[in-house]
């Protein structure tokens, strides 16, 4: 564990604009940098380094932080691991030491990965040497023979057999000493329940699953016959090095293939990929038959940002994973599709039409996904209007996605061919949805100047859901992130202590708050007014954490909060009369109290709300003396109710910006 007190020295004396210099081409603008974010495809900067503050920050992707994330990010490195290189070219010397527990927890971790490691490279050997050096596996060695898969294939894969018999593994695992514990972490063996441990592999062929680095992280096994009431694979447990949403099968065997051709083939099998491995296609990965995670999409986009989806022939599994597409064009991956006839998967058509052929055959038929998605959709919706609107409408939405303003307008052309819809209709309806997604993104103003050139008129922009919790709990720590140390005039107090006293003062309700980010967030600034709360017998005003605190706070999430706050020049605080007010960073104080108020105002407005519906629905099922206590505490709420709907009244109209034109103020 390094200090935090370290950490803080280093970030104190690293130059970030240095920093990401090294790999982003910065232009001064103003107090800032701006340059093409690295982390995701893009043509216009919207990615901004606040050397004053140590922070980046991209609008585009989301990303942002100090420069110890912004290394770690960048190089795929533990923060750890980032602080440690930076401190090196820094000259800046690390402590690392700190809490006793942590260290010990982290220790242990390591231990049991470890361990974990040297059961499953060992039983990798153990289900090779089953299939090459045995009798038994001679069924499993004619079983991949009949697939088709030569010697150095089978050696390349490391592909193995588990025996039929119950315990082969356990017994030869026991010989050379290791505990049926740890197989059973591995997922290799299962308990009975009068005891004793059985294999869980038995007569299966293994497939052998790697890191992207190429370390054994688990193990599937099929079945060879079809019979048998079973599932056909069966696949390792989640385990501190295996986990599911984070693997492609193939990646480590594929990733250079991936890079040469930049370009992936996703497939559905860890067959498709073996079997296009031996036939010349290198460049495959498996999704190991579920839906794609951002994770998996991370992954690819490290060796490429192409990628083409082989789809195995049957509609129903196709529309299904229109979605998991959607994820893939979000990142900012060129997505092609090639759609296999009826019956067909790589394996079996690669193996028809030999490597070669195959290989010119994907070449030849992969299509733009977006022309893709159009004709799948219009093929069954054509002749009725409605359903050709809506085909369209989802079209479009996946277009939105596409960051490139460039590929959208080409893409969009070819379109109006081929829904038969005339073009301009198509650049209207992609505004609004553009629009629509940059309000649910709060993009950069420069993006939505982009968004607005698809219309005439610029729409103002207001979250259609401004009043609600999430939007308030975010104004409230924004303001408090900013101005948290401000003295409000009429309250004498600060921002802080005002803010948390009179929402959570009555109630530590911590874990009531929304997004994830809060939580952590809010239990931080909660344990720093009570740790202020116990020494404050001389009634001190409560001081705020400086804004670096946040900067540099160890919890990544945090750090990157406080950056995007920081690198925007207005704070979002409230709505007023449909439109949005921003503070300025700048502001005065007596802006910085309305904007207090008015959220402060509006959280308490939604508990009370919250308690209300609660309490009619206690009602609902109550009887006799409970009923009467229930409506009379009603009739108390409703009061309260209307008091903060007063305030709120005051806090929008009372300050002396009732007279603000209609029109936001940016
Ligand atoms: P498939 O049924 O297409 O299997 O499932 P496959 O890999 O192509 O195998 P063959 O060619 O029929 O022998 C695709 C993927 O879905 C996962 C596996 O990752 C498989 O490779 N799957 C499928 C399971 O995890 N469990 C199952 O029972 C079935
Ligand atoms: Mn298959």
């Amino acid at each position: 564990m390094i200090t935090e007190n370290s950490l803080d020295q280093l970030l104190s004396v690293v130059s970030i604009e240095q920093v990401v210099g090294d790999y982003v081409t910065l232009k001064k603008a103003g107090a800032r940098y701006t340059g093409l974010c690295p982390f995701h495809d893009e043509k216009t900067p919207s990615f901004s380094v606040t050397p004053s503050m140590g922070i980046f920050k991209c609008f585009g992707c989301n990303k942002g932080g100090n420069a110890i994330q912004f290394v770690r990010e960048i190089e795929n490195i533990t923060f750890a691991e980032a602080a440690r290189q930076l401190a090196d070219r820094y000259g800046v010397e690390l402590i690392e030491v700190g809490n006793k527990m942590d260290e010990d927890q982290y220790q242990e971790l390591q231990r049991k990965r470890e361990g974990l490691q040297v059961v499953l490279d060992y039983a990798q050997g153990f289900f090779k040497q089953q299939l090459n050096d045995t009798e038994d596996g001679a069924l499993a060695l004619s079983y991949f023979h009949e697939r088709g898969y030569t010697q150095e294939t089978r050696q390349y894969w490391g592909l193995g057999y588990s025996p039929a018999s119950w315990d082969a593994l356990v017994k030869d695992a026991e010989s050379k000493g290791f505990k049926p514990e740890r197989l059973q972490e591995a997922g290799l063996v299962k308990q009975r329940d009068k005891g004793g441990w059985y294999d869980m592999y038995r007569g299966r062929v293994i497939f052998p699953l790697k890191s992207s680095s190429g370390k054994m992280v688990g193990f599937a096994g099929r079945k060879m016959d079809k019979t048998e009431n079973s599932p056909k694979y069966i696949n390792s447990p989640e385990t501190e090095l295996y986990k599911k949403s984070d693997f492609l099968y193939g990646l480590f065997e594929a990733k250079q293939g991936i890079g040469k051709e930049d370009n992936a083939y996703l497939v559905e099998g860890y067959t498709d990929v073996i079997t296009l491995w031996q036939a010349g296609i290198r460049n495959a990965v498996a999704s190991s038959g579920t839906a794609l995670t951002p994770g998996q999409i991370r992954l690819i986009r490290k060796f490429s940002n192409n990628i083409t989806v082989l789809y195995d022939g049957d509609a129903a599994g196709i529309r299904a994973s229109l979605r998991g597409i959607d994820l893939l064009l979000g990142e900012g991956l060129n997505v092609n599709v090639v759609a296999l006839p009826e019956g067909e998967d790589p394996d079996s058509l690669c193996k028809s039409m030999g490597g070669e052929a195959f290989g010119n055959y994907l070449k030849e038929k992969a299509q733009n996904f977006i022309f893709f998605k159009a004709q799948l959709l219009l093929s069954t919706s054509a002749s009725d209007p409605i359903k050709k609107s809506e085909a369209v409408k989802d079209v479009l939405q996946s277009v939105a996605l596409i960051q490139d303003s460039i590929k959208r307008s080409v893409l969009t052309r070819e379109l109006s061919n081929i829904c038969a819809v005339d073009e301009s209709i198509l650049i209207q309806e992609l505004g609004a949805l553009l629009r629509k997604n940059l309000r649910d993104n709060q993009a950069s103003e420069q993006m939505l100047k982009e968004a607005s050139t698809y219309v005439v008129a610029p729409q103002p922009v207001i979250p259609e859901d401004a009043f609600s919790e999430f939007h308030q709990e975010g104004a409230l720590f924004r303001l408090l992130l900013l101005f948290g140390d401000r003295v409000m005039p009429s309250h004498g107090q600060t921002v802080f202590q005002y803010a948390i006293e009179s929402i959570m003062g009555e109630s530590s309700s911590v874990a009531e708050f929304k997004e994830i980010i809060h939580s952590p967030l809010f239990r931080n600034i909660w344990q720093v007014w009570e740790s202020q709360q116990s020494d404050a017998a001389e009634a001190m005003p409560l001081s705020w954490p400086s804004q670096t605190a946040f900067i540099h706070h160890s919890d990544s999430a945090i750090s990157a909060w406080a950056a995007d706050v920081l690198s925007r020049d207005y704070v979002l605080s409230e709505e007023f009369e449909k439109n949005y007010i921003y503070i300025k960073k700048e502001s005065d104080d007596v802006q910085i109290q309305m904007g207090v108020d008015s959220v402060v105002a509006h959280l308490k407005r939604i508990k009370i709300e919250k308690e209300i519906q609660a309490t009619l629905e206690r009602l609902l099922e109550a009887q006799g003396e409970e009923q009467e206590l229930l409506m009379e505490y009603l009739t108390q709420l409703n009061e309260t109710k209307l008091e903060i709907s007063k305030a709120l009244g005051a806090a929008v109209s009372g300050s002396g910006f009732g007279a603000q034109p209609k029109s936001t103020q940016i």
